[in-house]
C-alpha cells in the first residue's frame, strides 16, 4: 500500500532512510522506519526482481516475508541494503519443535546459504499461531533457533509474530490483559526475548474493530486523522486507536511482570475495497500515511513516549489468491503493471 508521486515518496523515505541501532535497552535510537510486508498468495505478482527494483525506487529498505521463499533470497543476493525479515512457515513448526537438529537442518537449508550476502535481520516463528492450537511449539523452535545463532554469533534476532487476540482486555488500554491461553503460550516467549531485548512482532489492525463497529467508533480517531483527545485513560490521553492497542499490549505485558521489552509492528493496513464505503482508497490512503507518518516521527505511544519503533505496512500487492473481499485489498500496488492503487505521499 503505497504512493503515487513516486519521486516524493523516495525522496521522504530516503531522508529518513534508517539504520536501526538497538541500543542496550533494546529501543531504537535512530530514526525509525517503515517496511513493507512481501506477500506472495498471488498468481499474477510481478517477479522478484522486479519487485526489488519497485522498493529501491521509492527507498524501501526493510521487508518481511512469510517464509523462506527461494526465488525472493536469490533475488535479494547482493542487496545488502535491504534488511529482511524471514518467517518459519507454520506448517514447519511441529518438526522443528521435535528437535534441535531439525532446527538445525531447516536454518542450514534455509537461511545459511544466503547469510553472505543477504541481510537477514529477523527470523520470525510462525506467524499469528499464538495463541491456539499449535502456539506451544514457538517457544522450542525459538530456543533452538535462538541457541544455534548465539553459538555462531549471527546478528539475527529470533521472534514471533503474535496477533491482539491474545488480548482479553484491551479498553480503555490500562486495563490490558492477556487471556489465559496467551498467559500460557506467550509469556515464556516473552520472557525469552527479554533476556535479550529481542523485539516481540505484532499485528494491529484499528481497521478490524473499526469495521465491526463504525457507528461507535470515530473514523479519524481509526485513521491517525485526529489530534484530539478521544479516550482519556486515568493520565494518559489517546488521539488514535493503534496507539491504544499498542500500549494495551504493553500494559497486559507489564502485568505479567514483562517490562521494557520493545515491540516491532510486523503488520499494520487498512484495505483500499472489499467493504463499501470502509474501505475506500482515500480511507486507506489516509490511514497508511498517517501510519508512515506516526512511525518516522518516533514520538512512540501515550505510555512510552518518545520510544520510536518500526513498523511495516500490510502489504506491498493485492493478493488474489487470499480469500475474496478485504484480504484481497490489503495492497498498495496492483501486481499488474505496479501500479499505485492511492497515492500515499
Ligand atoms: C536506550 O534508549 C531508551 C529509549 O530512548 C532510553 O530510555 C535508554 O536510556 C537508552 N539506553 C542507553 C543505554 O542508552
Ligand atoms: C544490514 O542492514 C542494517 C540495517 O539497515 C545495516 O546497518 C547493515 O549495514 C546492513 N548490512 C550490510 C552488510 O549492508
Ligand atoms: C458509509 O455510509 C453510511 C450510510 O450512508 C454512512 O452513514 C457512513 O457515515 C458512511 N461511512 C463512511 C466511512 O463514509
Amino acid at each position: 500500500m503505497i504512493y503515487s508521486s513516486k519521486k516524493l515518496f523516495f525522496f521522504f523515505l530516503s531522508y529518513i532512510m534508517m539504520i536501526s541501532n538497538y541500543n542496550t535497552s533494546g529501543f531504537l535510537t535512530a530514526t525509525n522506519s517503515v517496511g513493507l510486508n512481501y506477500g506472495l498468495l498471488g498468481d499474477n505478482l510481478p517477479s522478484p526482481a522486479n519487485v526489488l527494483n519497485l522498493y529501491k525506487s521509492i527507498g524501501i529498505t526493510k521487508i518481511r516475508i512469510f517464509d523462506p521463499n527461494t526465488e525472493v533470497l536469490k533475488a535479494l543476493r547482493g542487496h545488502r541494503n535491504i534488511e529482511v525479515t524471514v518467517g518459519v512457515r507454520d506448517q514447519d513448526l511441529a518438526a522443528l519443535a521435535a528437535s534441535e537438529e531439525a532446527v538445525k537442518g531447516w536454518f542450514v537449508t534455509n537461511i545459511e546459504p544466503y547469510l553472505a550476502d543477504v541481510n537477514i535481520s529477523f527470523i520470525t516463528v510462525g506467524n499469528e499461531v499464538i495463541p491456539g492450537p499449535i502456539g506451544p511449539q514457538v517457544l522450542p523452535v525459538m530456543q533452538s533457533l535462538t541457541n544455534l545463532v548465539k553459538s555462531r554469533n549471527l546478528p539475527i534476532s529470533i521472534s514471533t509474530v503474535v496477533a491482539m487476540s491474545n488480548l482479553e482486555k484491551s479498553y480503555p488500554p490500562s486495563t490490558g490483559k492477556f487471556t489465559s491461553q496467551a498467559r500460557e503460550q506467550l509469556v515464556p516467549v516473552l520472557k525469552l526475548l527479554s533476556q535479550t531485548s529481542t523485539p516481540i512482532l505484532v499485528n494491529i489492525y484499528p481497521y478490524f474493530p473499526y469495521a465491526s463497529d463504525p457507528s461507535n467508533i470515530r473514523l479519524d480517531y481509526a485513521t491517525f486523522n485526529t489530534e484530539a483527545i478521544v479516550v482519556q485513560d486515568g493520565p494518559l490521553g489517546y488521539s488514535n486507536m493503534f496507539d491504544a492497542i499498542f500500549d494495551a499490549f504493553v500494559w497486559a505485558m507489564e502485568k505479567e511482570g514483562v517490562k521494557g521489552l520493545p515491540m516491532v509492528v510486523s503488520e499494520t493496513g487498512w484495505p483500499s475495497a472489499g467493504n463499501g464505503n470502509l474501505t475506500t482508497p482515500d480511507i486507506a490512503a489516509t490511514y497508511n500515511r498517517n501510519f508512515v507518518k506516526h512511525i518516522v516521527s518516533g514520538k512512540g505511544t501515550p505510555k512510552r513516549p518518545n520510544k520510536g519503533f518500526d513498523g511495516f505496512l500490510f502489504a506491498t500487492f493485492n493478493e488474489n489468491q487470499k480469500p475474496a473481499g478485504t484480504e484481497q485489498n490489503f495492497g498498495l500496488y496492483n501486481p499488474t503493471g505496479m501500479k499505485p492503487i492511492y497515492k500515499l505521499f
